[in-house]
């Protein structure tokens, strides 16, 4: 499909074939550890640690009493179970060239949706569709994404 028939297809409510990252030189595994699984996945979909650098993983778990509006905190010892998975496994730690791509070593973004992968591969899609009443937020990744949370844009 073209680009700008797949972006048709999802405007139209369809699932979107299942993705693999040809174009990011990357194919980024779903989140397979628990605690991880079950308590990154309370709120929204457990982010595949593959799509941030260590140092973003690092940010956002030094701080999940504040996390996004929300008190995300866990104990001690949970929490350096699922740090030490995410860091294990980020872009960087994992050589994902593609996903690292654009950004400098002063660059720590807190979310996914800030990396410029994402913005890259998401810029033909309307702003407005990403704040409709169906996706919300553009965080809502399998609002578009339906297989993302099990074979992370990949066939299962
Ligand atoms: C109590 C609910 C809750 C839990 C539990 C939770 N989060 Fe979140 N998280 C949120 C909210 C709310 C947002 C903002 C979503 C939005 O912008 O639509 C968010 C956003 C994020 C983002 C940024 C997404 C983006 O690209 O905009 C990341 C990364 C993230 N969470 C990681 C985690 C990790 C890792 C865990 C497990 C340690 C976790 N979250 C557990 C509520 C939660
Ligand atoms: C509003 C719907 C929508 C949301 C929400 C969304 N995406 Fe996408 N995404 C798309 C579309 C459509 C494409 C294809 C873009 C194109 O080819 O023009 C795409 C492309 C991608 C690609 C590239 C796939 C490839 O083969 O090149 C990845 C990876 C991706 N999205 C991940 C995510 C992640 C992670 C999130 C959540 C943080 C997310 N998307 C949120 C619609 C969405």
């Amino acid at each position: 499909m073209t680009r700008l028939a797949l972006t048709a297809a999802v405007l139209a409510g369809l699932t979107l074939p299942a993705l693999t990252l040809p174009v990011l030189g990357a194919t980024v595994p779903p989140v397979n550890q628990e605690p991880a699984k079950t308590e990154c996945s309370a709120c929204h979909m457990a982010y595949p640690p593959g799509l941030m650098p260590a140092r973003s993983w690092k940010a956002i778990m030094s701080n999940l009493e504040n996390h996004f509006g929300e008190d995300a905190s866990l104990d001690p010892e949970t929490t350096k179970k699922i740090e030490d998975y995410l860091v294990a496994n980020a872009a960087d730690a994992k050589g994902y060239g593609g996903i690292m791509r654009g950004l400098t070593a002063q660059d720590t973004p807190l979310k996914i949706t800030d990396m410029p992968w994402w913005k890259w591969v998401h810029s033909e899609i309307s702003p407005t569709y990403f704040q409709s009443k169906r996706v919300k937020s553009s965080a809502n990744c399998t609002a578009c994404h339906f297989s993302g949370d099990k074979g992370y844009f990949e066939e299962d």
